[in-house]
């Protein structure tokens, strides 16, 4: 008797361990699915808005792309959003426009990418987790060459005129190349019950 119940035991404790390794298992594919569609959103928004900046740079100068980046921008991102059932964001710890401000959990990421980047760490630059709103995925904006533009130390005045108009309280100048400019920022949210 005793050895049946040794034996039930075990098969209690290994049918269990089966089962939560079944379930982990299962969170981490969903993961990882959940973190390629954020990645394949990202690219989408990436791949719509520059084009059209770089465009907008080329015919009407910056004061123009201004315009572009203030209404292409959060249109690309709101249609991607209707598309996919995610909230898509652009965010920054000192944001343009004073909407996109990090939130908490941003702003972490932020920090850690910010570290990232210092140490050279180009895996470091994405981060997904699940939480308690939903899926959230984060990846780092860095500042390029272009961004200078509107974002770096030295803009034309026609660039600074068009800022202010738009965006009195702006925070996003004073950039050098490299640094963490600011974040994708989506979310799957978890579906009402
Ligand atoms: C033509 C000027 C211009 C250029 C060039 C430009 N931006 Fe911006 N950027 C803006 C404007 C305007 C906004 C505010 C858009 C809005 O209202 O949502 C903005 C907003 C952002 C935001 C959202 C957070 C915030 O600060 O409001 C990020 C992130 C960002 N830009 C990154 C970049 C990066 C990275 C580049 C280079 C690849 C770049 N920008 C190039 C004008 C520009």
């Amino acid at each position: 008797m005793p050895r049946l119940t040794l034996a039930n035991t075990v098969l209690a404790i290994t049918v269990f361990s089966f089962t939560s390794l079944q379930v982990s298992a299962d969170q981490n594919n969903a993961q990882t699915e959940l973190t390629q569609q954020a990645k394949q959103l990202v690219a989408q928004f990436a791949g719509q808005l520059k084009p059209q900046l770089k465009q907008a740079l080329q015919s009407g100068g910056a004061a123009h792309a201004v315009d572009v980046c203030a209404e292409t921008a959060p249109a690309i991102a709101q249609n991607l959003s209707v598309e996919s059932g995610w909230i898509i964001r652009r965010t920054s710890d000192k944001s343009r426009n004073p909407e996109a401000q990090a939130d908490t959990w941003e702003q972490a990421r932020i920090d850690a990418f910010k570290a990232a980047v210092l140490a050279d760490d180009t895996q470091g630059l994405e981060y997904s987790e699940q939480t308690t709103e939903g899926f959230r995925y984060a990846k780092a904006q860095l500042t390029e060459g272009l961004c200078l533009t509107c974002h770096g130390k030295q803009l034309a005045d026609s660039t600074k005129t068009a800022l202010k108009t738009f965006y009195p309280e702006d925070r996003a100048k004073g950039y050098e190349l490299g640094e963490v400019r600011g974040i994708f920022s989506l979310t799957k949210p978890v579906k009402p019950k």
